[in-house]
């Protein structure tokens, strides 16, 4: 597999060199950016490419270190994975459950979504492998992944309290199918479940009370796969998959990703006279909660040229400075924005008025415990803020002091977020490590730059 450079090797633990970086305030940004690919269509379109028979050609793949690190897990367990060029890769499949023992563990790095939906996939063949990520990673709950894959037939080996990585799991010799409901609205846990199922004859089924982002589903129609899926109470679906299907390649386009999109955007509305303009964002409604929430707060998020491959929709959105005023979230919105909250607890910050988000406990076991730095990255920065159980809840009043440090604690979207800060606050905002804005968003600094963002 050629990949494409600069590359950071594995990190296992906090890395020693950290670099800090410092935004201030920023005249107006102005310009059109295409942000990269989405990071969760990214990781599917591997992982499908690779069950598949024949050549999947992805263009626009999101070319981070979590994504790449699900690329070589592909490669290791058989899969032909080629960069053809830039954001442009070839992948030739094994086939549904055709994965061959990996040579070595599977290392995601930072990347929960890669460790997970892997998981799935390994679970439904019959190899062992061996899981392992860096120290954020290695903190985080694997158990709600391994009890449906265990229903299955798959087992883990010895593993930490809650499933914690490194574990080593035993793929089913023979997968069984399973109705599974899904303790938490999780896109990993649904997907995780679904990839196993491939593998099993007969129907697996998934149910959730709150719809869940639907990638996974989209694409294994895209690939060929029977899937049908229906209304399951209010906010809920069911999703039935018919299993051993012969999936085949096929070409994925990726759009731009909305989580990603979403600290530009940001940026564009709480800095004074800014219009910027976003080409080829998904607009899949399961992943927009955040601009319904923007534009509830009365933020100018115009959308142009929607259209839509292969099931994904997507616009061209331009976005103005806006006057901002505090709302309240309702908690069945949090699936639909659930990597967004840092960044809409920024804008929350910048608006006039309280802003109440509830029910985010699944906050707590994200790349961080970001229900707590959130808080931390607001209060260092002169911002009333409070955690109430599950509620976050913001008092904004116009404008940030700023002048604080943040602790990045191996979060991408808290180093983001606390630099988009900066670019309005009164004073400058210092983040101690910008290290993990590559898992998603490699040239943020450049393209934040681009715009007129001024960092030091
Ligand atoms: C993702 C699902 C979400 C999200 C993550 C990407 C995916 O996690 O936070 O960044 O691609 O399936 P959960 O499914 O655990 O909520």
């Amino acid at each position: 597999m050629v990949l494409p450079p600069p590359q950071r090797t594995t990190i296992l633990t906090h890395s020693t060199t950290q670099t800090p970086l410092e935004s201030r305030a920023s005249g107006p940004l102005s310009g059109k950016v295409r942000v990269p690919g989405d990071k969760s269509i990214s990781h599917r379109a591997l992982i499908l490419g690779a069950l598949s028979v024949g050549e999947t050609r992805i263009s626009g793949l999101l070319e981070g270190e979590d994504v790449l690190n699900t690329a070589k897990s592909m490669q290791a367990l058989g899969a032909r994975v080629e960069r053809t060029g830039p954001f442009a890769w070839k992948v030739a499949g094994v086939g549904v459950a055709g994965f061959a023992q990996p040579a070595s563990p599977l290392d995601f790095g930072n990347s929960g979504t890669g460790c997970r939906l892997v998981m799935g996939a390994v679970a439904g063949c019959p190899i062992s492998a061996v899981f392992d990520g860096d120290a954020s990673l290695r903190s985080r709950p694997m158990r709600r992944i391994l009890d449906p894959l265990e229903l299955m037939g798959a087992r883990a080996g010895e593993s930490k309290e809650g499933g914690r990585l490194p574990l080593t799991l035993h793929g089913a010799r023979d997968p069984v199918p399973i109705l599974y409901r899904t303790p938490v609205a999780s896109a990993q846990i649904k997907s995780a479940v679904l990839l196993a199922g491939l593998a099993a004859p007969g129907v697996t089924t998934v149910i959730e009370q709150e719809a869940s982002r639907d990638h996974t589903e989209l694409m294994l129609k895209h690939f060929g796969a029977e899937i049908v899926s229906t209304p399951e109470g209010s906010h809920g679906r069911k999703i039935a998959l018919t299993g051993q299907p012969e999936l085949h390649g096929a070409a994925v386009v990726v759009p731009a990703d909305p989580s990603s999109a979403a600290f530009p955007i940001v940026a564009a509305l709480v800095v004074e006279g800014s219009d910027v303009t976003f080409s080829d964002v998904m607009t899949n409604p399961l992943r927009t909660g955040l601009f319904t929430t923007l534009r509830e707060m009365g933020a100018s998020i115009e959308e142009s040229e929607v259209r839509g491959d292969a099931g994904e929709p997507m616009a061209t959105l331009r976005v103005r400075a806006s006057k901002l005023r505090g709302v309240e979230v309702p908690p069945e919105r949090a699936p639909s924005m659930i990597d967004e909250y840092l960044v809409l607890a920024v804008a929350a910050s910048f608006a006039e008025g309280t802003t109440i988000m509830r029910g985010l406990q699944e906050l707590r076991v994200k790349e961080s415990d970001r229900l707590e730095a959130t808080a931390a990255m607001l209060r260092v920065n002169g911002v009333r803020v409070e955690v109430a159980g599950d509620d976050l809840i913001v008092e904004g009043r116009g404008h940030v002091p700023g002048g604080g440090l943040v602790a990045t604690h191996m979060d991408h979207r808290i180093a983001m977020s606390a630099l988009v800060m900066g670019l309005a606050a009164d004073k400058p905002v210092k983040v101690d490590d910008t290290a993990f804005i590559a898992t998603s968003f490699p040239d943020f600094i450049p393209m934040m730059r681009s715009l007129g963002a001024e960092f030091s």
